[in-house]
C-alpha cells in the first residue's frame, strides 16, 4: 500500500491535508515533525512528504525545523504555507515578512507550467494565510506561481522533485487544490489509488492486537457513534479483554440506555459493563448554572465512576476513547483555542492510573467514523445515530438541571426527532442527508400562555436543526414548515410545562451547534 507522509508543523490543517488525501484513496499518516527523522522516514517507505503550515515564522526561536537530511532522501516533498517557507529556508533560499502585507483569505494566483500544475488554469482563486513569504529562492529551484504581493506564491525544483506552495491547496476555498493534490501525490510521486478503509480497519486491529497483547482495556462507551465504532473495533482485535463501561448519568435521551446496552452487548457480543449513576450525576450537579462547570463536573464525575468500576474490575492497563478529530481540534490542540471542554478529551490518564490512552479513531472526521462503523457491520441505525455530546441533556437543559426539566425535555425531544423523521422520510429525504443533527432545548425562559381560557406559564423549547458535514462548521437546517407545526403543536399540546417553541437560525460559527 502506498502512503503519504503528512509532516506536522503546528497548523490547523494537518488532519485536513491527510483526510484529503486518504479522500484519493492514498493512505496519509500524520507525524508531528519531532517524531520522526530522516532515517524513520526512509525506514517507512513513503511515497511522498506533505510538510504542513504552522503558526511560526521560520526565523523566531524554537520554531519547527526539519532535518536537512530528509529532503536528500530522493522522496517527492510539498511544503505548504509554513512548510513551503521551511523547504526554502532549510535549501538555503531567504524568507521575510511580506511587502505588500500579509495576505488573508481569496487570493488571484497566476501560474507557470509545472508538472505540480497539471490540468491548472493559468488564472484560478487561492486561499491564502500568511505575514511571512519567501524572498530569495533557494539554489536550484524556480518560482511557478505568483499573486499580487507574492512573486513567489509556488516553487519547484522538478529534477529533486521538491515543490512549495504559500497557499493551502487542502482547503475548499483553493478552486484547483484537490487537483494540485492529485498532482503531487499520483504525477509526482506515483502512487497508486488503491487505498479503501478496510485498510484501516485490518491494520488498526492488528495493529492493536498486537499492542494491547495480554492488556485489559476499559472503554468508556457512551452509546454514540464514535464510541460504539471506537469499542467494536477494539473488540475486534482484543475481544473481551475489552471492558466497556457504560455510564447511565441519567441525562440520556428518550430509552437510550436500554438501546445501547441491547443493540452493542447483546447483538454485537460487547463486553458491557451498565452503571446506573443518575443520583451522584443530579446530586453534583444541584444549583450549578454555568455551562463550563457543568462539563468540567460531569467530566470529573466520569472519571470517579470509572474509578469505582476500575476497582470492581481489577487490574485494568489502558483506557479507550471513541475521541475523533473535531473533539481533538475543538479541545485546543496546539496553539488553538479551546471552545469548549469536550470532557472525552484529555486529562484521564494523568488523574486515574492506566498506563496509557487508546483513541482508534482521533484521526477521523465523522463520517469516516460511520464509515468504519458500517463496515464492521454495526447495524445501520445505530452508525447513522446523529451525535449526542457526552454531558447529555445537561447542555440541553440551559440554568439548573433539575429532574423535571429532564423529563420535559426527554419527552418534547423526542417528539421533535419522531417528526422530523417522519416528516422528511415521508418527502422521500434521509433525515441525517439533510442534518447531521437535530435536538430540542430547554431554555430557563419561562413564557406567558393560554390553553383552554386559562392561562398557562411554562418554559420555552428552542428545536436545533443543523447541516454539517464534520460539525467544524454547520448551517440551520431549513426544514419544511410542516414538520415545525406539527413539532410545535405536538410537544405544546401534549407536554404540560412548555408553553412556547421557538427554532435556532444561527449557524456555526458564530454559534456552536449545542447552547451550552
Ligand atoms: P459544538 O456544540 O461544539 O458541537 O459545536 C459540535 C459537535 O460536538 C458534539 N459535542 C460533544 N461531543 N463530548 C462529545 O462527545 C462533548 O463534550 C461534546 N460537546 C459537543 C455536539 O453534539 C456536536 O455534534
Amino acid at each position: 500500500m502506498d502512503k503519504i507522509l503528512v509532516l506536522d508543523f503546528g497548523g490547523q490543517y494537518d488532519q485536513l491535508i491527510a483526510r484529503r488525501v486518504r479522500a484519493e484513496h492514498v493512505y496519509a499518516e500524520i507525524k508531528p515533525y519531532s517524531a520522526i527523522g530522516a532515517e524513520g522516514i526512509a525506514a517507512a517507505g513513503y511515497k511522498g512528504i506533505i510538510f504542513t503550515g504552522g503558526p511560526n515564522s521560520v526565523y523566531a526561536d524554537g520554531a519547527p525545523r526539519v532535518d536537512p537530511a530528509v529532503l536528500k532522501l530522493g522522496i517527492p516533498v510539498l511544503g505548504i504555507c509554513y512548510g513551503h517557507q521551511l523547504l526554502a529556508f532549510t535549501e538555503g533560499g531567504n524568507i521575510a515578512p511580506a511587502e505588500g502585507g500579509s495576505e488573508y483569505g481569496k487570493t488571484e494566483l497566476y501560474i507557470d507550467d509545472c508538472a505540480l500544475f497539471r490540468d491548472v488554469p493559468q488564472e484560478s482563486v487561492c486561499w491564502m494565510s500568511h505575514t511571512d513569504q519567501v524572498k530569495l529562492l533557494p539554489p536550484g529551484f524556480r518560482a511557478i506561481a505568483r499573486t499580487k504581493n507574492c512573486a513567489c506564491a509556488a516553487m519547484a525544483n522538478d529534477v529533486r522533485r521538491l515543490y512549495g506552495v504559500q497557499f493551502h491547496p487542502e482547503v475548499t476555498h483553493t478552486e484547483y487544490g484537490t487537483q494540485i493534490l492529485r498532482n503531487f501525490i499520483f504525477e509526482i510521486c506515483g502512487c497508486r489509488a488503491d487505498w479503501v478503509m478496510d485498510d484501516f480497519i485490518e491494520s488498526t486491529v492488528a495493529r492493536y492486537r498486537a499492542e494491547l497483547a495480554g492488556k485489559k482495556v476499559l472503554l468508556a462507551l457512551s452509546g454514540g457513534v464514535d464510541s460504539s465504532v471506537a469499542a467494536v473495533l477494539l473488540h475486534r482485535a482484543i475481544g473481551g479483554d475489552l471492558y466497556c463501561v457504560f455510564v447511565d448519568h441519567g441525562l440520556l435521551r428518550k430509552n437510550e440506555g436500554d438501546y445501547v446496552e441491547q443493540t452493542l452487548g447483546g447483538k454485537l457480543g460487547l463486553n458491557i459493563i451498565r452503571v446506573n449513576a443518575k443520583d451522584r450525576f443530579l446530586t453534583r450537579l444541584k444549583g450549578v448554572n454555568e455551562p463550563e462547570r457543568k462539563r468540567k463536573i460531569i467530566g470529573e464525575e466520569f472519571i470517579r465512576v470509572f474509578e469505582d468500576e476500575a476497582k470492581k474490575l481489577g487490574r485494568l492497563d489502558l483506557l479507550a476513547q471513541g475521541t475523533i478529530y473535531p473533539d481533538v481540534i475543538e479541545s485546543g490542540k496546539g496553539d488553538s483555542a479551546v471552545i469548549k471542554s469536550h470532557h472525552n478529551v484529555g486529562g484521564l490518564p494523568q488523574i486515574m492510573a492506566f498506563e496509557g490512552i487508546v483513541e482508534p479513531l482521533r484521526e477521523l472526521f465523522k463520517d469516516e467514523v460511520r464509515e468504519v462503523g458500517e463496515k464492521l457491520g454495526i447495524p445501520r441505525e445505530l452508525v447513522r445515530r446523529q451525535p449526542f455530546p457526552g454531558p447529555g441533556l445537561a447542555v440541553r437543559v440551559i440554568g439548573e438541571i433539575t429532574e423535571a426539566k429532564l423529563e420535559l425535555l426527554r419527552e418534547a425531544d423526542a417528539i421533535f426527532r419522531e417528526e422530523l423523521d417522519f416528516g422528511l422520510l415521508n418527502a422521500g429525504t434521509d433525515p441525517l442527508q439533510s442534518c447531521a443533527q437535530y435536538f430540542a432545548v430547554l431554555t430557563d425562559t419561562k413564557t406567558v400562555g393560554v390553553m383552554g381560557d386559562a392561562r398557562t406559564y411554562g418554559y420555552t423549547l428552542a428545536l436545533r436543526a443543523v447541516k454539517t458535514d464534520d460539525f467544524m462548521t454547520a448551517e440551520w437546517a431549513r426544514l419544511p414548515y410542516e414538520i415545525l407545526e406539527r413539532a410545535s403543536s405536538r410537544i405544546t399540546n401534549e407536554i404540560k410545562g412548555i408553553t412556547r417553541v421557538v427554532y435556532d437560525i444561527t449557524s456555526k460559527p458564530p454559534a456552536t451547534v449545542e447552547w451550552e
